[in-house]
């Protein structure tokens, strides 16, 4: 069997091959590309742009991903998409290419939740991997942090298939606050993997708040964090130069408080709901200094990350995630998008 995932909920436009044979998987061909140069003026993503650059580059993308392996498009056996959560231009855009495939092709799509896709990168592994090895990394129950541009969600897993989630951001999502700190020291978008770069020459010598941290949930809020930043940046310009070094020192502390807040309510979590594993997905994934952060503190768990190149948006694990969801698989005209799908 083969799926082609599409992924358009955000400033990637993704696409992906994966074929699924005698127990196996293994990706044929997967096409990424980035907008962050259109958006990086504009110091944020601009959502009507998103569309913009996701109509032009599907059907150049999809031809590349086609020809570069000399594959038979009459192979494809299902469509997967992200429906949501996103932006709402974006993932109209998407939805045209991949309605007007699946009529070509006469063949079904399979709606992806994009948060979920995520958990699932977990397991995808960039050779000829077999799904049940694989499956065997992740011990049930398990606690589930989702953090990403657009999300910042703990969910508790009972197997793969049941799952609540238990607290989620108030406000600013991880990533949005990491990019505009980033912002605030003057680094372009997306701030995150500038941020991590520049805090690695610098020391966490500046005190930030940990909102929420006494609540008895677990929620996560950043945009207090994000402001009291300011302020300090602020405080500083005013009397200082703000050189190279003290942004390194800034960068470092906050992304040390960030993460420090993220790790304080997963222990509360694990605390509670004692899990025998926990799954760390989305693109703040990706970040060296988290990881070693919450592997040291949960340096007897099992603690599951994805590959760094598959923690950031992208059509492999719409791909993946589409075949455990085969039996959602509908026809073209009965699709639609969900910008504010849940978990
Ligand atoms: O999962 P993702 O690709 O898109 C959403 O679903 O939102 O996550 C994008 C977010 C951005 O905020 C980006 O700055 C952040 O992930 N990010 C990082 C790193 N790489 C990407 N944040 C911190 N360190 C990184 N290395
Ligand atoms: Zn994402």
């Amino acid at each position: 069997m083969i799926i082609l995932g599409i992924e358009t909920t955000c400033d990637e436009t993704g696409l992906a091959l994966i074929e699924f044979k005698n127990k196996k998987f293994r990706i044929l061909n997967h096409k990424l590309r980035s907008q962050y140069l259109v958006h990086a003026p504009y110091g944020g993503i601009v959502p009507i742009l998103t569309a913009r650059e996701h109509r032009k580059n599907l059907p150049i993308l999809y031809r590349d991903l086609i020809h570069e392996i000399n594959f038979d498009e009459k192979k494809i056996d299902y469509l997967a998409f992200a429906i949501g959560p996103g932006l709402p231009p974006a993932l109209l855009a998407g939805k045209d290419f991949v309605f007007r495939l699946a009529i070509k092709l006469k063949k079904k799509i399979i709606p992806v939740n994009h948060l979920i896709a995520h958990f699932y990168s977990v397991l995808i592994k960039k050779d000829y991997f077999s799904l049940w090895q694989e499956l065997r990394k992740i011990d049930f129950p398990a606690l589930g942090l989702l953090i990403s541009g657009g999300h910042t969600i703990l969910v508790y897993f009972e197997s793969l298939e049941k799952y609540k989630k238990i607290g989620e951001t108030i406000d600013d999502a991880i990533g949005e606050s990491l990019d505009k700190s980033a912002r605030i020291l003057n680094l372009e978008y997306p701030g995150g993997p500038k941020l991590e770069k520049l805090a690695k020459k610098g020391k966490p010598i500046f005190n930030l708040p940990y909102p929420l941290m006494l609540t008895n949930n677990f929620n996560f809020s950043f945009s207090g964090l994000k402001t009291a930043f300011w302020e300090l940046v602020e405080d500083i310009k005013r009397y200082n130069k703000l050189d190279e070094s003290t942004k390194a020192d800034l960068a470092a502390s906050y992304q040390k408080t960030a993460f420090e807040i993220l790790l304080i309510k997963t222990k509360k979590a694990y605390e509670k709901f004692k899990p025998q594993s926990i799954i760390i997905s989305g693109g703040v994934a990706s970040n060296q200094f988290l990881r070693n952060l919450f592997k040291k503190y949960f340096s007897n768990q099992k603690i599951i990350f994805p590959q760094k190149s598959l923690a950031t948006d992208n059509g492999i694990k719409i791909a993946f995630c589409g075949y455990f969801f085969l039996e959602k698989a509908l026809e073209a005209r009965n699709l639609d998008i969900n910008s504010n799908l849940k978990i």
